[in-house]
């Protein structure tokens, strides 16, 4: 709901408050964002300055003399006496970078207000509301509207700003956030989401200071060097308590994100597309639009930040096709074969996977022109006959006939410079005239501010697509862009922007045309992990990294800011293939269950005891899919470094994932504790049941068997492919207050003795425990 009372706006949301009045002199003042307050009486949030400060310059109005250095703002400008960092920075009509832009008029409009080219928030009409503020620059014609829109029942503020020029003359734009706000309190930690290949996401936690922390990105994608998601936390906050704010873009290209504590006592946050290498020239009566920028709150820690999130991704970011639609379990063919197969192999893991109860099957990269490694034939979308001599229809043709889905592998933003389409069009490739440009895994990136490039994509995807019958493609983007040029636009500052638009544009066009292809996003794993992606792709391939110990730091990175629905999750084969570590299959599974679940190995090298286990689990997982895809997930606050705990929850159905990093000698007795649960209903806990590898024992087995072998001998490596030990398991009925406040489990092996009650969990172990309501 949206309260016009004039100078005063109050947006509600569900459990929130964000308010904030016209001053006198025509700036936005920001005066609360929080949980929702009983008070009317507005003004007593107004700053109080009584007297100038030392070196501060007044602004004068007609209406009365200010200090905009003092003021906690919605939005700021250039040259006026406010020295803290500006959302925009102008050329203007007279060449100087002043820019004032005070309230003219506002609007309420019922619904979203749809941008013409970037992807924005979807809602139904009453599932959300917006206010336009309208400021205009004093001295030049500049229209600048605040679109604020509410989503309620999500508890998400999202602000956007459209700038229309008026003049005449042409301006300039070297800056312009999506949005600014101005907090009254200083003392938080920024929170952010950093890393790089293989290490996507990872939390990082810094306690602000006087400055200016910029997090963002130059890639030309939002990376995985920073996500642009980032939480501002009090610095009491913890999982399930404390103050914290949640802010995030929907944009996929450079993204900046500024923190500044000023000496006045006010933290200034904003964020928007990146002013690096930014310049848009606005002729009269055009305008610029940044993208939507989406703020959250909440008072009791982090989980419920990441839940107003989730719910709110989930809602309003995700094609309405698959909103709440559960995701298919995915067989991929890249780490089973690499470049390295043809039609038979493919069948054959086809086969095996449908077998194992897998729904999908995904041909990764490899199936077209001379791709028989990375060094060409990218822009090329024939199929290779020598691997695949039926063509892409008879392969699609023989793996549906087995049940299954099929989908495919592309990477259409992308060309070899050894392919076709390079020795025909070599201008479709970015490059500066001239210059030789760098290439990025053997590649160049194709020039998206090039309408025939942008055609030459579509028709090629649309044609493989129909001659395919895809289910789902695999949206690869495999370099970042250097030698930014393109004599498609008039000014080279609008490059990088441009590019995203042109990117846009081809996903909006695909996405219309086939609603309900499953398009999974993905940029060597979870380098453009953002709302932009996540507005035409439902989920995103998070990390090549598929080692669950690094997933849980990946994962748990993720969780912050996106639900699991989003997060892809593969099991793979041990040791890793890029940490050489060995985990227990167990725990690849437990881990990857956490979101949408896939498998990624040649199961030509499963046992088949294992293959009985990816069985179960495959099943388990689909009796519990609408928990893991679509449930609320919790973190928790453990005070052991050796040890993470994940939950899920979802109507009456929790699952809890209790994972072991490192296993330590003569470990404490643990009990699991749930959160959320109904005090005096009845549950049934259940742990999944889980085998274990005889290998895993190595030489101590000889001590459990009754007859004498080698633990390494023939007879037992026969054996360890087909049989495994069941670990303990536990099964429980008993009081949600019970199980809130700890449920003793059953004992770890402690380096001694040893029965079938035992919970063997070792380095990287796991369990992962349901529990359903059965009783209120
Ligand atoms: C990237 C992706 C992988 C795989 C390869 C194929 O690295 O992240 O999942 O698709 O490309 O070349």
């Amino acid at each position: 709901m949206i309260y016009d009372q004039y100078p005063y706006f109050k947006l509600e949301t569900k459990d929130l408050n964000y308010i904030f009045h016209v001053m006198p002199t025509g700036q936005l003042e920001h005066l609360y964002f929080g949980r929702k307050l009983v008070d009317e009486n507005y003004e007593v949030l107004h700053v109080k300055p009584t007297a100038g400060a030392g070196s501060t310059v007044e602004y004068v109005s007609t209406k009365g003399n200010i200090l905009l250095e003092l003021m906690p703002l919605e939005y700021s400008g250039i040259g006026k006496g406010d020295f803290r960092l500006s959302p925009i920075e102008i050329k203007m009509p007279d060449q100087t970078f002043v820019s004032d832009f005070v309230y003219h008029s506002h609007e309420v409009i019922q619904g979203i207000i749809e941008s013409k080219e970037l992807p924005t928030a979807h809602a139904k009409d009453h599932e959300a509301d917006s206010l336009v503020i309208k400021m205009v620059d004093l001295h030049a014609s500049l229209e600048m509207k605040l679109i604020y829109t509410i989503f309620a029942k999500q508890n998400v503020v999202t602000r956007r700003v459209l700038l229309t020029n008026l003049n005449d003359l042409d301006i300039q734009v070297r800056k312009i956030m999506s949005m600014m706000i101005d907090l009254h309190e200083t003392d938080y930690d920024l929170i952010t989401f950093d890393g790089g290949w293989i290490k996507e996401a990872h939390k990082h936690k810094r306690a602000l200071s006087y400055g200016t922390y910029i997090n963002d990105s130059t890639t030309g994608s939002s990376s995985n060097r920073h996500n642009p998601g980032i939480i501002l936390a009090k610095k009491n906050a913890t999982e399930d308590y404390g103050t914290c704010i949640g802010v995030n873009l929907i944009y996929s290209g450079n993204h900046y994100e500024a923190v500044q504590i000023s000496n006045h006592g006010n933290l200034r946050v904003m964020n928007g597309i990146n002013p690096h290498c930014f310049e848009w020239v606005l002729k009269k009566n055009e305008s610029f639009e940044t993208p939507e920028a989406v703020l959250t709150f909440s008072d009791q820690g982090f989980n419920l930040l990441s839940h107003h999130f989730h719910e709110f991704i989930n809602n309003h970011i995700i094609p309405t096709e698959f909103q709440h639609q559960v995701r298919p379990v995915v067989i991929n063919s890249w780490e089973a074969f690499f470049f390295d197969f043809n039609q038979s192999k493919l069948i054959s893991l086809a086969k095996k996977a449908k077998k194992l109860g897998v729904e999908l099957f995904v041909l990764d990269d490899g199936w077209f022109g001379q791709r028989n490694d990375d060094h060409q034939s990218l822009g090329d979308y024939d199929v290779n006959k020598k691997k695949l001599p039926s063509g892409i229809t008879g392969l699609s043709k023989s793996i549906k006939s087995l049940g299954l889905k099929f989908g495919l592998w592309f990477e259409p933003e992308m060309v070899n410079p050894k392919s076709n389409l390079y020795e025909e069009h070599p201008e479709y490739a970015i490059s500066i005239p001239g210059r030789t440009p760098s290439l990025g895994r053997n590649q160049l990136v194709l020039d998206l501010c090039n309408p025939n490039v942008l055609a030459y994509i579509k028709n090629e995807l649309t044609r493989v697509i129909d001659l395919a019958g895809l289910d789902y493609i695999k949206w690869d983007m495999n370099r970042h862009i250097t030698d930014m040029y393109s004599m498609h636009i008039p000014n080279q500052g609008m490059f990088f922007h441009q590019y995203i638009l042109g990117l846009y544009d081809i996903l909006n066009y695909i996405r219309n045309r086939y609603p309900n292809i499953l398009i999974e996003t993905c940029s060597s794993g979870g380098n453009r992990f953002d709302l932009g992606m996540l507005s035409y792709g439902a989920q995103v391939w998070s990390s090549d990294n598929t080692d669950p110990i690094e997933r849980l730091k990946i994962q748990e990175g993720l969780s912050y800011l996106y639900p699991p629905s989003t997060i892809s999750c593969h099991v793979s084969l041990s040791p890793h293939a890029q940490t050489l570590r060995k985990t227990p299959l167990s725990t690849r599974f437990n881990v990857a269950s956490f979101g949408v679940l896939g498998y990624e190995l040649n199961l030509k090298y499963v046992t088949p005891f294992e293959k009985r286990e990816i069985k179960n689990q495959i099943q388990f997982y689909k009796d519990n899919r609408e928990l893991f895809q679509f449930g609320r997930f919790y973190r928790y606050d453990t005070i052991h470094p050796n040890r993470k705990i994940w939950q899920i929850s979802k109507d009456e159905k929790h699952a809890l994932g209790n994972f072991q990093t490192l296993a330590s000698a003569s470990p404490e007795f643990e009990s699991i504790q749930f959160k959320d649960l109904e005090h005096d209903s009845i549950y049934h806990i259940k742990s999944f049941m889980q085998q274990m590898p005889i290998s895993q024992f190595g030489h101590l087995i000889a001590h459990a068997l009754p007859i004498k072998l080698h633990p390494d001998g023939f007879i037992m490596r026969v054996i360890g492919k087909h049989k495994g030990l069941p670990n303990a398991t536990e099964d429980y009925q008993v009081s949600g207050r019970m199980m809130m406040s700890g449920l003793p489990i059953k004992q770890q092996f402690m380096g001694t003795y040893y029965n079938d009650q035992t919970r063997i969990l070792g380095d990287f172990g796991s369990q992962i425990y349901i529990a359903e309501k059965i009783q209120s």
